[in-house]
């Protein structure tokens, strides 16, 4: 539970100063080089989707990727963005999926909701709603989802088995999850995975590659890869540590490559054909 609460104070935070004009920013630039170009969030969309939507949205985007870049999303189908923040991924997914297809947000904080809505608005985006609820309890109905989307969220959960056994839940059979994290590879001792995690976001809990894999398959997932998309070194995260006080050559060693933005995809398994002409 507190972890929930500094996770929505942070976000609520970072969603007002984008209200009042500034960047929405919450991590280490935040504190060390006032949010100026932050190697975790910044450049993961190109001018043709930010033209696509009201600017607001991209200045409060806090995302580590790109997933509806990566996603496969069609005309018609139904997508759920878990920690929809100011929601530049819902409003970008609305505009794949059409007029025929719908694009849900899901996030917990108030101030985040109000900025997303009023980014709604703004795009005059009819096919797309915003829900207040959990990413550990969602609140859709079992088999209604075709593609999970998020962008460094389910990292923020103290519960993450829960997340995916939900996100499991609400996809359909043959649905996809098609989500940003940050994820660290191998295994790296809990000091050096602090100040790294304390660098990387507000509050983050990355998972190691491997037991995200075994987490995704054990809530039922198949066809379940991690791509890379942006590896971090020291160099990205010295200024911030060494304000921290932290010896950062002693830990370089142990750090460079090992964190990263990652694509994480995987599919929930098509329903067994049952009786004769069901899968006509
Ligand atoms: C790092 S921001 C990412 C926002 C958005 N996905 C983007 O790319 O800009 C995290 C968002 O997730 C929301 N969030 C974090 N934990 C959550 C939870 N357990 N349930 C619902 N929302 C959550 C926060 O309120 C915040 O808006």
């Amino acid at each position: 539970m507190e972890i929930k609460e500094i996770v929505k104070e942070k976000y609520g935070q970072a969603a007002l100063r984008v209200t009042t004009g500034g960047s929405s920013c919450c991590g280490a630039s935040a504190t060390v080089d006032g949010c100026g170009v932050d190697p975790i969030t910044s450049h993961h969309y190109d001018a043709n989707q930010t033209g696509q939507i009201p600017e607001e949205a991209v200045v409060a985007s806090l995302g580590c990727g790109n997933p509806t870049a990566l996603a496969q999303l069609n005309p018609g189908e139904v997508v759920l963005d878990l920690g929809s923040g100011g929601g530049i991924d819902v409003l970008l997914s609305a505009k794949r999926v059409g007029p025929t297809g719908k694009a849900y947000g899901l996030d917990m904080t108030d101030e985040m909701l109000a900025l997303a809505r009023e980014n709604q608005r703004k795009s005059g985006l009819l096919n797309v709603e915003f829900l207040k609820g959990e990413i550990e309890n969602i609140p859709l109905p079992d088999n209604s989802v075709d593609v999970i989307i998020s962008n460094c969220v389910i990292n923020l959960s103290g519960d993450k088995d829960r997340v995916l056994q939900e996100a499991f839940r609400v996809l359909k059979p043959g649905g996809r999850f098609a989500v940003s994290d940050v994820v660290v590879r191998g295994t790296v001792p809990d000091e050096v995975k602090r100040s790294m995690l304390l660098w990387v976001g507000c509050i983050a809990g990355a998972l190691q590659d491997e037991q995200y894999v075994s987490k995704l398959a054990k809530s039922g997932f198949d066809q379940i890869d991690i791509e890379p998309t942006r590896v971090y070194n020291i160099e990205d995260a010295r200024t911030f540590l060494s304000a921290e006080g932290i010896d950062v050559d002693s830990i370089a060693a142990q750090v460079d490559g090992r964190f990263m933005s990652a694509f994480i995809h995987a599919t929930k398994p098509a329903a067994a054909c049952c009786a004769p002409g069901c899968c006509s």
